[in-house]
């Protein structure tokens, strides 16, 4: 054979076998969120992962993006939209430019505890609310608990009073701007990867969020006071881009659904149990305080924060919000 034909022969057979590496190269999945890997959705994700990998081993990766590494909740949004990334689990709060319905997870009082929260969300429009956002070509796939929020700060907050002119760091959550604005208080919507740093720097006085944030953020080692009003209830929807998961082979599919469905059992369990350790171990630092208001200071949040539901009902709502309240009612 002459020279040039065993250049092209190799050429060719060089060619073919990265071809072939391609077809068998496994399908990536980039999962990124905000939060530590020691809290409930941190574990979840790495579960998510570890059972991917074992059980569609050479076909599915999964690489996890933990504490705002590649995004902040935004930017996680708008990669999955654009191909970035493939799963992302922000917080309730931060959906609201995609779908003002799902404001209604941010209503205070809306809901006493998780299993009310969980009655809603496995309800019928509980479950259509996950295909609320496919108009613009998000897919929820999933609820993943945290725990109901804590207000902490740099003074006692008991009753509304307590709020007024206190600057808060919120989530990017126009209800919950209005319900501070309700007490006075100045509400600024910051990524998650701030708070520690606003605190620190004076920039916000208050912030309000679940114990395991709080516990893997340090908060407690900024802030005193801790009160638990109960107001709102810390939540995630797991999200992918519509046109990925449907582009995935069915039975890597089924697989992937079947995986997630575990995953969010074990996630919602362990959430639970770590708002409780983690509320213990902050506790057990000895340096703060942690205030339960009274059943008439609770009264007085109330009627404080209530009155933004009528206000959030045209972009929400009404139905909504009254399968919400239904559901939570159901025994
Ligand atoms: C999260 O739990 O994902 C972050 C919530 C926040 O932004 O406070």
């Amino acid at each position: 054979m002459s020279l040039p034909r065993v250049a092209a022969a190799l050429l060719c057979f060089v060619v073919a076998a990265a071809a072939s590496a391609r077809a068998a190269d496994p399908i990536v999945i980039r999962f990124s969120h905000v939060v530590g890997e020691n809290t409930p959705k941190g574990i979840g994700a790495e579960m998510f992962k570890q059972r991917v990998e074992e059980r569609l081993a050479g076909k599915v990766e999964v690489v996890v993006y933990p504490r705002s590494q590649k995004f902040n909740d935004d930017g996680a949004l708008l990669a999955l939209l654009f191909g970035d990334i493939e799963m992302a689990a922000p917080s309730l709060a931060k959906f609201r430019r995609y779908a003002p319905v799902l404001q209604v997870f941010d209503l205070p009082f809306l809901f006493k505890d998780v299993d009310q929260v969980h009655r809603f969300q496995q309800s019928e429009i509980g479950q259509q609310l996950l295909q609320t956002m496919l108009p613009v070509g998000i897919l929820g796939l999933a609820y993943w608990d945290n725990g109901m929020r804590v207000v902490s700060a740099n003074k006692p907050v008991r009753v509304p009073k307590d709020a007024d002119g206190l600057v808060f760091r919120i989530e990017p959550s126009a209800v919950f701007l209005e319900q501070w604005a309700r007490v006075g208080a100045v509400g600024i919507p910051m990524p998650f990867k701030r708070v520690t740093d606003a605190i620190r720097e004076g920039l916000v006085k208050a912030q309000e969020n679940a114990w395991s944030n709080i516990y893997s953020r340090k908060i407690h080692t900024h802030h005193r006071y801790f009160t638990e009003i109960n107001h709102t209830f810390l939540g995630y929807m797991v999200v992918t881009n519509q046109d990925f998961w449907e582009s995935l082979p069915e039975d890597i599919r089924s697989a992937l659904e079947a995986i997630l469905a575990e995953v969010t059992v074990e996630v919602n369990r362990l959430a639970g149990e770590q708002a409780d350790g983690d509320r213990r171990k902050v506790m057990e630092t000895g340096t703060v305080e942690i205030i339960s208001p009274s059943a008439e200071e609770i009264a007085l949040w109330r009627d404080a924060l209530m009155p933004v539901w009528k206000q959030f009902e045209p972009d929400i709502g009404k139905e909504v919000i009254e399968a919400a309240v239904a559901a939570a009612a159901t025994k």
